[in-house]
């Protein structure tokens, strides 16, 4: 018993809750790579915790990892991966209000596993132009949708059909009929247009093709049985998509302080702009500055959450106790902690402000427990033990880099000395200020000489896709859970102890007198 009472004690001493940990640290900013977490007595392994987690009324991820509102990071190809895979994409604002509309729109309206602009034939063109077509463009499926100029279904070209030999013959001669094609509605899709789809191909053997058709007969989306079964196969893995209560894809979208020539917020557009967004189905807006614990951002959040008091909304970045009461009493549910810790940031340089993050965010957590608000930490977030460290304090995490490297990031893959990478570019670096973020760093649309950029334009090596990304990130806050006994997220932040480490010790933690022959990614 003594025994015990010693170890509780010594256990005690050196691995501390945050409170005790972060309050004897005061006088110093730590970050991820400062401190290292003290494993905990567990019954739970990698495969048991639930990484559930509710930002907000009506805003539940199955994953807490959110992907950047960066214009080199978030459109809807970023947007949709990130939900499918139980996460959360917000969608920048660097491009037209309109443009930002339709990448919102598209995640929306993404029915996973039904191609929505399937390529088409015309019945009069011939068997030769289709081939050429698939030569020309590379296409591995030779099986097309015929469509008349209005779009209206006419029949099936079947690939068996699109040979040499029928060159010189029309489509409209090889087709199938309208009338033996098999289609579905749009509107009997269903709240789940994949079982839907899986069920029709088993009633009916041989047919690898479902055509989907509105009330006027118009294409609107094609399902094939080799997606679908790929996807009924993938259902069963662990991850579950982020949906919301019409079994969309969630989405967010940032919103920019729009500014009337005088210098003063133009209301009416950000405000027309998150009407026309929540028309679209939009399940979060950010209010994405570098400096939340201002006038402006306050003003912005407080009139969005006028117009629209049910609409969760992400409020920042502030790294202060001050700043996350400033934005919680303007009505934002969200807050959003970092300023500095940003792999393309320059701004503790330039300006010389911001605190390391994981200060940051233990300041911000307490006021966000008093003020009944989530926080998420963003930036600064290079492997998947710095999200289990921001986990044990944040209720989710927001990644830039990470994703910029991704296929499903927007961007031209460029290859230098026969490496290929990505461009990934901070939104208060200079070419991204011209595209339109300045105001993101309190700047009018007109960059000057005099303004001093605090980010970096850079290159990101090409990773692989973001299911893979996601996949080892995943795994390593799995192991940190399992290593602490924690089944939930929630359990994670009760259940962590601290430990400040030295230089050596950082060295110790990474691999080390060795020679690497292989990373750990599998
Ligand atoms: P990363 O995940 O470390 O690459 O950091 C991404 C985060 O950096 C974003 O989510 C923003 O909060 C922040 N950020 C984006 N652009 C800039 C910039 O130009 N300067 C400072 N911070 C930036």
């Amino acid at each position: 018993m003594e025994n015990a009472t010693l170890s509780a004690n010594l256990d005690e001493l050196f691995y501390q809750p945050a409170d005790r940990f972060f309050t004897s640290r005061s006088h110093v900013g730590l970050t991820f790579d400062d401190v290292t977490l003290a494993t905990q007595y567990t019954e739970i392994l990698p495969k048991d915790p639930h990484l559930d987690i509710r930002l907000a009324d009506g805003l539940t991820l199955h994953i807490p990892v959110i992907s950047s509102d960066m214009d080199t990071v978030t459109e809807s190809r970023m947007a949709i991966a990130m939900a499918l895979n139980g996460g959360l994409g917000l969608i920048h604002y660097n491009s037209s209000p309109r443009e930002q509309l339709s990448e919102v729109t598209r995640v929306k309206n993404h029915v996973h596993g039904l191609i929505q602009d399937p390529i088409t034939v015309s019945p009069e063109q011939s068997i030769g132009d289709v081939i050429e077509m698939i030569t020309k463009r590379k296409f591995a499926f030779s099986t097309f949708p015929v469509v008349d100029g209005t779009d209206r279904l006419t029949g099936l070209l079947p690939g068996h059909v699109v040979k040499q030999r029928y060159a010189k013959r029309t489509v409209a001669e090889a087709l199938t009929p309208r009338g033996q094609v098999h289609t579905i509605k749009q509107a009997e899709l269903g709240a789940d247009p994949i079982a839907r789809a899986d069920k029709f191909f088993t009633d009916h053997p041989g047919i690898h093709k479902l055509i989907v058709v509105d009330g006027q007969d118009r294409l609107k989306g094609l399902f094939t049985m080799s997606d679908i079964e790929r996807i009924s196969f993938e259902r069963s893995a662990a991850l579950k998509p982020a949906r919301d209560s019409q079994f969309r894809l969630l989405c967010g979208a940032a919103l920019a302080p729009v500014k009337q020539p005088d210098g003063s917020l133009d209301r009416e557009k950000y405000l027309g702009q998150v009407g026309h967004l929540v028309d679209r189905g939009v399940d979060v807006v950010a209010v994405s500055t570098a400096h939340g614990h201002s006038v402006g951002v306050g003003e912005m959040v407080r009139a969005i959450r006028g117009a629209f008091p049910k609409l969760p909304i992400i409020a920042g970045n502030v790294t202060t106790a001050g700043g996350v009461d400033y934005l919680a009493d303007a009505g934002a549910n969200i807050i959003k902690v970092g300023q500095g810790p940003g792999s393309i940031c320059t701004t503790r340089i330039v300006a010389g402000v911001g605190i390391p993050q994981l200060t940051a965010l233990y300041v911000a957590a307490r006021a966000a427990a008093e003020k009944k608000v989530a926080i998420v930490a963003d930036g600064g977030i290079t492997k998947s033990g710095d999200i289990v460290k921001a986990l044990t304090l944040a209720q989710a995490v927001v990644c830039g880099g990470l994703f910029a490297g991704c296929p499903e990031a927007p961007g031209q893959i460029m290859e230098i000395n026969g490496k290929v990478y990505k461009q990934y570019r901070g939104m208060g670096s200079v070419s991204a200020m011209k595209a339109g973020s300045a105001a993101r760093y309190g700047h009018g649309a007109e960059i000057s000489k005099k303004v001093a950029a605090e980010g970096v334009e850079a290159l990101k090596e090409v990773s692989g896709s973001v299911d893979s990304v996601l996949a080892q990130l995943i795994g390593g806050i799995r192991s940190g859970m399992g290593y602490l006994g924690a089944r939930t997220l929630e359990e994670l932040r009760a259940k962590a102890r601290y430990i400040q480490v030295t230089q050596a010790g950082q060295r110790e933690a990474a691999p080390h007198d060795i020679i690497e022959v292989k990373t750990g990614n599998v």
